[in-house]
């Protein structure tokens, strides 16, 4: 299978995550290493069906392992939704002699190479990049650790100014679906409450909950609450309804937002990036087509995209019961 591919791809697809950069360079490099033509698809999907195409050497990828963001861009590709859509992309594949493809991105991202695979025969591996982590059979996605981290800064600062003035801050963290950014860096930053798309609490008992803080001696109040938890129609209308049933705290709202993707990527996001990067080359070599490269208890996985994109994301009860006792 090896000898007959000799043209790989690659391409950053979904929304950005720090180390995507990391994660380019090791799969230029490792093309490089290998002996094997490494072709760079800028704007993700969208590129491949624009024709949006550069050959890359290793040296094309100097100075960037430290790099946010994507040299090679990225974006959501409604087109290659669309049947013709997918066979322009598969046209100019093949125009270009590219064998194989390597994509880096998250759920939306396998999902269409998933369906192009059936469509076409065409092998591709994929490695998970989104600062979100909700991707099934690996234990991390790249971005995630970094997002984290600015997260807690961020947290940290507000603390400060919380604390000074006896608030209460409602902060509003990325995670569409996921609540693995609210739930650990809640954790991290030591926030009252959490609010995770996974778990319902409900107003009454957040309410409940926060009096009961206040009550205890607590002179501010962080609650993290991850963008598609559903507890209030939005943050800002959850506010208002503490607001108005607590007249303790005065209520304050951040939204953190794209700060969160942004940033040189964390030392473990390097070195994951750079992990999977190499995984993803060995795998289109020993034949692998269909499936995702990530990382489980400490080692390189290939995990078939059907497993990695199904199902609702899953948080570990242990994490919300430490983080239930820890801020008693
Ligand atoms: O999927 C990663 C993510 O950052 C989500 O957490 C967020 O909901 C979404 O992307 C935002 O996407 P966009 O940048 O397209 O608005």
């Amino acid at each position: 299978m090896s000898g007959t591919i000799k043209r790989i791809a690659v391409l950053t697809s979904g929304g950005d995550a720090p180390g995507m950069n990391a994660a380019i360079r090791a799969v230029v490099r490792s093309c490089a290493y290998h002996k094997l033509e490494c072709v760079g698809i800028y704007r993700g999907l969208q590129g491949l069906i624009e024709g949006d195409f550069e050959v890359l050497n290793a040296r094309s990828v100097k100075n960037i392992i430290n790099r946010g963001g994507t040299f090679l861009k990225s974006a959501r590709s409604k087109e290659f939704r669309t049947k013709e859509g997918r066979q322009t992309a598969y046209n100019n594949l093949k125009h270009a002699g590219i064998d194989a493809m390597v994509v880096i991105g998250g759920d939306g991202t396998f999902t269409g190479a998933n369906i192009f695979i059936q469509e076409f025969d065409f092998p591709i591996v994929g490695l998970p990049g989104t600062i979100d982590n909700d991707i099934n059979g690996t234990d991390y996605s790249i971005g995630y650790d970094t997002a984290l981290n600015t997260v807690v800064e961020a947290i940290d600062k507000i603390r400060d100014t919380a604390n000074s003035h006896n608030r209460l801050f409602m902060i509003e963290v990325m995670g569409r679906d996921a609540g693995d950014i609210a739930l650990n860096a809640g954790i991290g930053a030591g926030a009252e409450e959490i609010l995770i798309p996974e778990e319902e609490m409900g107003r009454e008992k957040l309410l409940a909950s926060l009096r009961r803080s206040k009550k205890s001696g607590k002179t501010s109040s962080i609650v993290v609450v991850a963008e598609g938890d559903q507890i209030g129609k939005n943050i800002f209308g959850l506010a208002d309804y503490i607001q108005e049933h607590m007249d303790e705290y005065e209520v304050k709202v951040t939204v953190l937002g794209h700060i969160q993707r942004g940033g040189s990527p964390s030392c473990y996001d390097r070195v994951l990036a750079s992990r999977l990067g190499i995984g993803a080359i060995d795998a289109l070599l020993r034949g692998e087509r269909d499936v995702m490269i990530g990382i489980s208890h400490k080692k390189v996985v290939s995990v078939p995209f059907i497993e990695a994109i199904k199902g609702e994301n899953e948080i570990d009860i242990e994490l919300i019961r430490v983080a239930d006792i820890t801020s008693i």
